[in-house]
């Protein structure tokens, strides 16, 4: 009998990119330091001291992208607005801060591409870290006020919004592990900041209301299941601790208002009083939104540990292949994680805002065979129709990335694009990935 592989006709295909790590021009137009620009230019914490200085150079190249975008069939393409480019100093704002992205979106308006915005993705205006960046609340104004401009400017062309990306990396990752910009070691400046990116989220939900746009509004929320090593209630209660730091100190307060209660003790046990949490602060970040966006990558698989101090967990290695990131290709966590979104959680649609693999490609011939990523794509979207196939409400895919790109603290080390960048020359090369992935949105529907 031969299955059913096929995706709902109405079914979003898209693609994904963010400003850092795609656009350089970063003393263009005006445009001031975000914190990558600071951290990348800091000696040990970018591999190789790459920086997004050029990138992609995609700012100037930008139209001949949008052309490998159309070639690639996409419905959709999901970027973000560089807040820099538009307050790129204390009390300064850039009336032509927007027009990059004004003369982006007059090109994917001629290719029938429909735009989806994020508006922060990392790249936070150096001159808001120097007051304390996310951990500091008066940074919820701030944001307010970019997103209000991007609102008003934009606001008619851009039918799909999205507050933030992976708030989990812009805190924790960013202000507690240290790996990210502003590179700080300080639990309780992270977990203040994860309060402020959701609480800049809700109000920018609210705001987004009261100006009568009729497009959607979401997040983006990066969720790593986590899976016990073992049936033992010390690792079931270790995964339990994990999901809590990884997924629920998120999904809860946005789902939920509030925050998972036990994993709040542990947090302030750890790093003191939080004293973040202001009165009517936590039915703003529970604002009804209109769809819920997930990056999916990988899970994590933990056993309890009691010598680790923050979750008192430890994680485990499997035999499974594993992405150049060192990741775990486990496709069936998206699939189970997109179960318990819809039974825990939420009915409202859910797009996942990136998925894809770094592997270390090579060119040869001109061409690059990326065979691992197309079979860690195929059975991503495997786990995604066979959801849908039995009721789901997924709305879209945005393959990550449409480029190499600049991987963060891993600089241009690691590739996650469809499309090869040679840094050298900006030459673009669709890889094998661009065409098999061009197949899949021209057939709707999964190959054999
Ligand atoms: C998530 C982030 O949103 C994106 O910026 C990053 O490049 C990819 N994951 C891959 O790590």
């Amino acid at each position: 009998m031969s299955q059913n592989r096929s995706f709902p006709d109405d079914f979003i295909w898209g693609a994904a990119t963010a400003s850092y790590q795609i656009e350089g021009a970063a003393a263009e137009d005006g445009r001031g330091p975000s914190i990558w620009d600071t951290f990348s230019k800091t000696p040990g914490k970018v591999l190789h001291g790459h920086t997004g200085d050029i990138a992609c150079d995609h700012y100037h190249r930008y139209e001949s992208d949008v052309k490998l975008m159309a070639e690639l069939g996409i419905r959709s393409y999901r970027f973000s607005l560089a807040w820099p480019r538009v307050f790129p100093a204390k009390g300064k704002v850039l009336d032509n801060g927007f027009d990059f992205y004004k003369r982006l979106l007059e090109q994917l308006h001629k290719h029938g591409i429909t735009p989806a915005a994020t508006i922060y993705h990392w790249d936070l205006p150096q001159w808001i870290e120097d007051e304390g960046g996310w951990s500091n609340r008066a940074v919820v104004d701030y944001y307010l006020e970019f997103a209000e401009k991007a609102f008003r400017e934009l606001g008619d062309q851009i039918p799909m919004w999205i507050t933030h990306n992976e708030p989990w990396c812009a805190s924790l990752l960013s202000y507690g592990i240290g790996e990210h910009a502003p590179g700080l070691r300080d639990w309780r400046r992270a977990y203040r900041a994860a309060h402020h990116l959701l609480l800049s989220h809700g109000e920018a939900v609210k705001l987004y209301r009261s100006l009568g746009l009729k497009g959607e509004i979401g997040i983006t929320l990066n969720l790593t299941p986590a899976y016990s090593a073992s049936d033992s209630p010390q690792d079931v209660a270790a995964a339990a601790r994990q999901d809590c730091f990884s997924n629920r100190w998120f999904l809860d307060p946005l789902f939920k208002g509030e925050y998972p209660a036990e994993f709040m003790e542990r947090v302030e046990r750890f790093c003191g009083d939080l004293d973040v949490v202001r009165a009517g602060d936590m039915e703003a970040i529970a604002t009804k939104m209109d769809f819920l966006g997930i990056n999916f990558y990988t899970r994590s698989l933990v056993a309890d540990d009691p010598n680790d101090p923050l979750l008192g967990v430890k994680h485990l290695k499997t035999d499974n292949p594993v992405t150049d990131m060192g990741w775990e290709v486990y496709p069936d966590a998206l699939y189970d994680l997109l179960h318990r979104l819809q039974k825990d959680y939420t009915d409202l649609p859910i797009y996942i805002t990136e998925n894809g693999a770094a592997s270390a490609d090579v060119v040869e011939d001109g061409n690059v065979h990326d065979a691992d990523r197309i079979a860690y794509l195929h059975q991503h979207l495997e786990a995604a129709r066979k959801f849908i196939s039995e009721g789901g409400n997924l709305k879209g895919y945005y393959l990550w990335s449409l480029l190499d790109n600049f991987e963060w603290a891993f600089g241009y080390t690691k590739r996650f694009g469809i499309i090869y960048v040679d840094y050298d020359t900006q030459e673009r090369i669709p890889k094998d990935s661009f065409e098999w992935y061009r197949q899949v949105i021209a057939a709707n529907s999964l190959p054999e």
